[in-house]
Formats: structure tokens, sequence, C-alpha cells
């Protein structure tokens, strides 16, 4: 089932998650609600807040076709290293039609739960890790206007007003 995604200055989104402890039926289904959202507004990462859902769970797929093989569903995700910072330009289907340069490490090591419940611990880099960093920073409520420099967030604040306001809804401009 495709949810409704929240939009900047729903409350939701500033929430902390709760840690889900049991992958019950319907965090399974959460997860795939959250994919098949994600596929038809093509994004390449989805957080549980962003569909209303106070819980630690995100969906990424850089494939942007529907590859649902190649989905990688994170379950209280954590990322335990960094290394190295790259520049490149985010967007996000909560903040429609904004986009920004956000400095992002570039390697990371992020552990957590698949949907079968097992522990992983891999290391990733370039976009997935980007990707994974988005959504992370979304369970903990934090956006990736948060990570921009004063006076660019300053710039795009009338912009982020008006989503707030519900006078910008969303288009499919490859979000994160
Ligand atoms: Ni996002």
């Amino acid at each position: 089932m495709i949810r409704d995604i929240r939009l900047y200055g729903d409350p939701v989104l500033r929430r902390a998650v709760k840690p889900i402890s049991d992958i019950s039926e319907q965090v399974v289904r959460l997860a795939e609600d959250m994919a098949e959202t994600m596929f038809a507004r093509g994004g390449i990462g989805l957080a549980a807040p962003q569909v209303g859902e106070s819980v630690s769970l995100a969906v990424v797929d850089l494939s942007l076709r529907g590859n649902h093989g190649r989905t990688l569903i994170l379950v209280n995700p954590k990322v335990l290293g960094q290394e190295g910072e790259w520049v490149y330009e985010e967007g996000c289907l909560s903040i429609p039609e904004v986009r920004a340069d956000v400095v992002r490490p570039q390697k990371i090591v992020v552990r957590f739960l698949d949907i079968d419940g097992n522990s992983h611990e891999i290391e990733v880099e370039g976009m997935l890790a980007r990707v994974i960093l988005h959504e992370v920073d979304h369970l903990d409520g934090v956006l990736f206007v948060d990570h921009l420099p004063f006076l660019k967030r300053q710039l795009l604040k009338p912009k982020l007003l008006r989503i707030a306001k519900g006078d910008i809804s969303l288009k499919d401009d490859r979000p994160l």
C-alpha cells in the first residue's frame, strides 16, 4: 500500500524514533509499504517517520526502478564509524523542490537488522553511504537542510515555510 508522505513542518519528522524490539507482521508490512511508496515516488530511500511512523526502520534502493531484490531494509540502523567526506546534491521526498549540496562522510560502517532479524555490520561508501546516512538522520529527527550552512538555510527559509503551509506539494524529482 502506498502511504502518504509527511512533508516538512509535520512534527513527526522531528521526533526521534523508537527502536524495533520485535519484527512483527506489522513491521514487515510497514517495510513493504515504505518500499512501495519509495518506488511510486521515485525515491532512493525512505525512513518510517516520512510515512508517519516513529519507529527505527528505513528502506534504501539505488536502482530507482522498483528492483525489490536489491532493496535494503534497515531495522534499527546504527552508524558505527565514518571516514572521509564528499559533497553531493541531496533532496528529500519530505522537502519537495528543495535540493542542496550536503557534506557527508565518504565511507561508513553501519550495523542493522534485516527484516528476518539477522544482524549485519557492513562497510559502504559513496552514494549508498550517503543515502543510509540521510535515512538514519530521519530516524533522529534530522533533515538534510539541517546540515546546510546558516546562510544557505536562511535563503531556503521562505520555500520551507511554503512547504510547511502546504503551498508546495510532492513532486518526483529524484529525491533521496
Ligand atoms: Ni529524506
